[in-house]
């Protein structure tokens, strides 16, 4: 069964709450997006995309994966790049989306510890997809004007 949370689902459009402590359950939840990810063949998944509205984010652009908890972005580079993006929720749905070339992100790994990480590329670009999750945004609302109304129909779609 695919556990994947789809357009409109509420919880996608929730703020998602800090992990105040890392535990083993957390741990679990962790591997078990990171299942998840690879099963939908995606290269990055938000804790709120199967229902579960915490801050957690795995990604894995093809060089291996890495979680984050409570991921927050330090550091943006002013150089913005244009890429069209796809989303599991959002399935058939794609968006041009700017976004900073790249980043520095902190967070906590699966130990708890705090990590710090330099990112660019494509890695850079997933992160910031999974983060948007985590504040309840979604590609859509990254699209130009021209593009939502193009999307407008394909979007109504979902909600029947
Ligand atoms: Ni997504």
């Amino acid at each position: 069964m695919n556990p994947i949370e789809i357009y409109p689902a509420r919880v996608l459009r929730l703020k998602a709450a800090p992990v105040e402590r890392m535990t083993s359950e957390i741990r679990h939840l962790v591997d078990h997006m990171t299942e998840v990810m690879y099963e939908a063949e995606g290269v990055g998944l938000a804790a709120p995309q199967i229902g579960d509205s915490r801050q957690v984010i795995v990604v894995d652009v093809g060089d291996g994966p890495f979680s984050l908890v409570n991921p927050e972005i330090v550091e943006s580079d002013s150089e913005e790049v244009s890429v069209e993006e796809g989303c599991l929720s959002l399935p058939d749905i794609h968006v041009h989306v700017r976004r900073p070339a790249a980043i520095r992100i902190r967070g906590l790994d699966a130990d708890g510890k705090t990590v710090e990480r330099s990112l660019e590329g494509m890695s850079a670009r997933a992160v910031q997809h999974e983060i948007d999750h985590l504040r309840g945004v979604l590609i859509i609302d990254h699209a130009s004007a021209i593009q939502k109304t193009l999307l407008k129909n394909r979007l109504k779609r979902f909600r029947e």
